[in-house]
């Protein structure tokens, strides 16, 4: 019996391991012809990278990416998707797809995808291959227009072929024949127009993507496509209509991904209908409220919701309904009221983002209450209180959190020294007045972003040259002591408006290669500053204005070749400025007014042609005015008053287009980093509706003023051509000569000031014609003659012309043997208009201050504070600057966070 059985097993093996061996041979064996097929496919391809270097032998069942039948031997699939995410190098398949494809009868799965086919269309015979089913061309530089042979391919499940360029055609409509299709991926393809109505034939689709096309309407059929389970129709334009309604019918749906594609109005109320839905996303467009139907609906599944950058108004959607919540983010709405309390039951919640809205009220510690899953926390820009005990122990561990403008202080949050895993943090604003606890600095060394900015800490910082931080703006606080040694690998370090004190030599002591960003200025810093600039070769942004340093501009400076903005205003540096700064020539602010520099103006200063805003004011510079300077064609404000220059003026300020256009300063000089990311930040930044507005506003700075120093000649006659000038300011030099007559073409002048100078002759009847002119001063000159009519000179105090030799008529008395006209305007009047709101910034005191209120605005604002019309086109031009810097700062940061 015993042996019986072992015989009937030894024979079972046999069996089995023959099987084994012939089928095992079948799947490594394949068929010949489709082995010469996969080769002469092979060899009509360029494998540069070797990603076909198994294709050699007679096994080719086994050959990378090839796929046999168990039981038959055909090849049924080739999958040479070329992406690897473990190589950094990228490789690709390059070359011909070869027609020997056709051979594998039994293939049904063919993936080409992220190889590089140089652009070539989409090969037709691929559309006779019926029998495949799945089909993936996607990031493969297929270009041209789709083979209408593909529409034979109606077996297809799969489809996908995105991320190429098909240069803005429509879909094409035997798509909709594909009836079997599941998935169709045509995302990122660069197609265009209608979505083919035909599209709603495919009532098998589980997934649908067609991401970042310029689609223009979603046809109504779509609704026909209830078993969907993915729908991706985001970075379209879409033309402002509200989101279908018919998406609700689609009740499979988890996964609805509808941002950045201009909606507008209400979401729907069909949408509650969703009841399985995991992630939503519905951000960047111009939704404004949320229907109350989807507020009430329970959301079981619902896991991510993504309403940031919308018009949401009103109170924060109820939460209750919302159990499996991880990630809520409405960034940048305009959610009013408080905060509701059920925030806090959203156990299983990682990522909270309220900042930018209108939230108020008050954030508790109930508000947190169950949120032991959070990492991420941004309530920044709402004008809520975080009203939290200071030995709370919160049940979360936070790795990012932003609380700026949020009303934290007066105290540190004590409770902050329980997150040991924070790695980025933010309190600008916060309205902390408090010394710095001594556990920040254990903190230090694992943060990569810290800004504390605006607040009223105090204290020391230690030595940051052991820590990673990327991002450190402690700027507008109340540190004391001397700067830190630089954390070695940061993009970007503001430690302006402390009360940093002593040497900065310091920064010396590291390279700080990455460094873009520095801002050193409203400091006590004094002494030297160092000769080692090339350590920190990339810096982009160097300010050093208003502290006490002393000595020379050191030569260095010229190894910064990316140097945008070099302030040194009112820092106390004397001699001559290096000749290595010639080398800066990405340089479009140098502000280097309020020292002591001393020679003349260095005539490679026209070598800097990106210029936009030269301050060379209160300096002792003497010698010309040299004529290379007009090689700055694109300067907006040049100031080299209060200097001893003794030249004539050059007669070449025609060649400041800059000055003679409306082309706003900066329009062309952020540089949005190297590699093609300028239309996304530029874009984002459109979507914002600033960009208009800051040009409008920089716009305004267009100025020249020479005035306080020997020049000597006449007005050049150039100067007419400077037609968008705001205004010019000659004052107090030595000119003679006459005003000359065409100075009616600087049409746009709201202030011009030729006082004290030796100008004679008459007024040209042409300044008559300046509407906008606001500010005039013509005093102390040698001019006769009547003064021209027309209500505009008119309307000026007569001190505008005082301390001249023979002007007469209105506003001065009128001219000898002049007829006897009664005056037109009653100047008091007409000073009391001036008074009116609509009177303009620029005219009462932007002009007269000259750079004051570019360069050194923080010192002025106590004098707006008296005057509204004042104070508000000072904080927009304010804002105009301040949004340029954000587009900088958004720029870097989202330059960094890419890294
Ligand atoms: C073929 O064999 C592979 C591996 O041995 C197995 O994973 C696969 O499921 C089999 N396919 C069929 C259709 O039997
Ligand atoms: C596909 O849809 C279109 C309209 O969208 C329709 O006219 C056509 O009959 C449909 N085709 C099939 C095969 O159902
Ligand atoms: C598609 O939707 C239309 C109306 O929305 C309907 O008349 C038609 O029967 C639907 N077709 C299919 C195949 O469900
Ligand atoms: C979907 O939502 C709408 C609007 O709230 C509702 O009237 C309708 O009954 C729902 N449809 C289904 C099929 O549940
Ligand atoms: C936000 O909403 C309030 C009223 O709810 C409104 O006064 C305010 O202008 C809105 N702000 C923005 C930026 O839309
Ligand atoms: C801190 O972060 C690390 C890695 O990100 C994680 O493993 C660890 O659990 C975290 N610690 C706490 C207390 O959350
Ligand atoms: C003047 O500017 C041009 C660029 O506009 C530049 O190529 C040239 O070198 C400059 N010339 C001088 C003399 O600086
Ligand atoms: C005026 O600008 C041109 C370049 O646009 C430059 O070649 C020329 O030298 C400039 N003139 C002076 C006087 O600098």
């Amino acid at each position: 019996m015993i042996s019986k059985k072992r015989i009937a097993i030894k024979f079972v093996v046999v069996v089995v391991l023959c099987w084994l061996f012939v089928s095992g041979d079948a799947r490594v064996r394949c068929i010949e012809s489709e082995r010469e097929a996969l080769l002469s496919f092979k060899n009509s391809l360029i494998d540069t990278d070797g990603i076909l270097s198994s294709w050699r032998n007679d096994k080719c069942c086994k050959w990378y990416g090839v796929e046999c039948s168990n039981t038959t031997g055909h090849v049924i699939a080739l999958q040479l998707d070329a992406y690897d995410r473990e190589l950094t190098r990228p490789r690709h398949l390059r070359g011909k797809i070869s027609p020997s494809l056709l051979e594998l009868h039994h293939l049904n799965h063919l993936d080409l995808s992220h190889n590089d086919f140089g652009g070539i269309p989409i090969p037709e015979f691929i559309g006779s291959m019926k029998q495949l089913q799945h089909l993936y061309l996607s990031w493969s530089n297929f270009s041209g227009s789709i083979p209408p042979r593909l529409g034979n391919l109606i077996n297809l499940r799969s489809l996908d072929l995105s991320a190429n360029d098909f240069g803005g055609i429509p879909i094409p409509e035997f798509v909709g024949s594909m009836k079997q299709l599941q998935h169709l991926d045509l995302s990122w393809s660069n197609f265009s127009g209608s979505i083919p109505p035909q599209l709603g034939n495919l009532t098998n689709l589980r997934s649908l993507d067609l991401n970042d096309n310029d689609f223009e309407t979603i046809p109504l059929l779509l609704g026909n496509l209830t078993n969907l389970c993915s729908l991706v129709l985001g970075g379209n334009d879409f033309g402002g209509i509200q989101i279908p309604e018919f998406i609700g019918s689609m009740k499979e749906l988890q996964h609805l991904f509808l941002y950045s594609s201009n909606f507008s109005g209400i979401v729907p109320p069909q949408l509650g209908n969703l009841t399985h839905i995991r992630s939503l996303d519905l951000s960047f467009n111009s939704l404004s409220s949320i229907s109350p139907f989807i507020l009430d609906s329970v959301f079981e599944s619902l896991e991510t919701l993504v309403l940031y950058y919308n018009h949401f108004t009103g109170s924060m959607p109820d939460l209750r309904g919302l159990p499996s919540l991880t990630e809520l983010n409405l960034m940048g709405n305009n959610f009013t009221g408080s905060v509701p309390l059920s925030i806090g039951q959203l156990s299983k919640l990682q990522v909270l983002d309220l900042s930018h809205n209108s939230l108020e009220g008050v954030a508790s510690e109930s508000h947190f209450s169950k949120l032991d899953k959070l990492k991420s926390l941004d309530l920044s820009f709402n004008s809520l209180i975080l009203d939290i005990a200071p030995n709370w122990s919160p049940p979360f561990q936070l790795k990012i959190m932003r609380l700026g403008r949020c009303n934290v202080g007066p105290y540190f949050p004590k409770w902050l020294q329980t997150q040991t895993n924070l790695t980025y943090l933010n309190l600008d604003g916060a309205n902390i007045a408090d010394e710095a606890p001594w556990w920040l600095g254990s903190m230090f060394s694992r943060l990569e972003e810290l800004s504390l900015s605006d607040n009223r800490i105090s204290g020391t910082i230690q030595n940051l040259s052991s820590t990673f931080i990327w991002y450190l703006d402690l700027s507008y606080n109340q540190f004391s002591g001397p700067i830190p040694l630089l954390p070695p690998y940061a993009d970007a370090i503001f430690l302006g408006g402390n009360m940093f004190s002593g040497s900065v030599s310091s920064i010396c002591s590291t390279r700080h290669p990455d460094l873009q960003y520095l801002d050193l200025s409203n400091n006590q810093l004094a002494g030297e500053v160092p000769n080692c600039w090339e350590k920190m070769s990339e810096l982009e942004y160097l300010n050093l204005a208003n502290n006490s340093f002393s000595g020379k501009i050191r030569g260095s400076f010229g190894a910064l070749h990316n140097l945008n903005i070099l302030q040194m205003h009112g820092s106390g540096f004397s001699g001559e400025l290096p000749y290595s700064l010639r080398h800066c020539q990405e340089l479009s602010l140098l502000d280097v007014g309020g020292n002591k520099l001393t020679g003349e103006i260095p005539t490679w200063i026209g070598r800097l042609y990106q210029m936009q805003f030269l301050n060379f004011r209160g300096n002792k510079l003497h010698g010309s005015v040299p004529p290379k300077i007009c090689n700055l064609t694109n300067i907006h404000v040049l100031d080299l008053s209060i200097n001893n220059l003794s030249s004539i003026i050059p007669d070449c300020f025609n060649n400041f287009t800059g000055l003679a256009s409306e082309d706003a300063a900066y329009a062309g000089t952020i540089t949005f980093g190297a590699n093609g990311d300028i239309d996304y930040e530029y874009s984002s930044f459109q979507w914002k509706g600033k960009v208009s507005e800051y040009r409008k506003n920089l716009g305004l700075l267009k100025l020249i003023d020479l005035s306080s120093n020997r020049l000597v000649g006449n007005i050049p006659k150039s100067f007419s051509n400077m037609s968008h000038l705001r205004s010019l300011n000659l004052s107090r030099n030595s000119l003679t000569g006459h005003i000359i007559p065409d100075i009616g073409r600087m049409e746009m002048l709201d202030s011009l000031d030729l006082s004290h100078n030796q100008l004679s002759g008459k007024i040209p009847t042409s300044l008559a014609e300046i509407h906008t002119l606001g500010v005039l001063d013509l005093s102390n000159n040698n001019l006769s003659g009547q003064i021209p009519t027309g209500t505009q000179l008119q309307s000026f105090n007569a001190s505008a012309y005082a301390d001249n030799d023979g002007l007469c008529g209105d506003p001065l008395p009128i001219c000898p043997g002049g007829s006897l006209r009664p005056s037109i305007t009653n100047p008091v009047e007409n000073m009391n208009e001036k008074d009116g709101d609509n009177f303009s910034f620029m005219q009462e005191v932007g002009i007269s201050m000259g750079f004051g209120f570019i360069f050194g605005f923080w010192g002025v604002v106590g004098s707006f504070i008296l005057k509204k019309s004042w104070r508000i086109a000072f904080f927009n031009l304010l804002d105009a600057v301040g949004d340029w810097f954000y587009v900088k700062m958004v720029v870097f940061v989202s330059k960094w966070r890419r890294s």
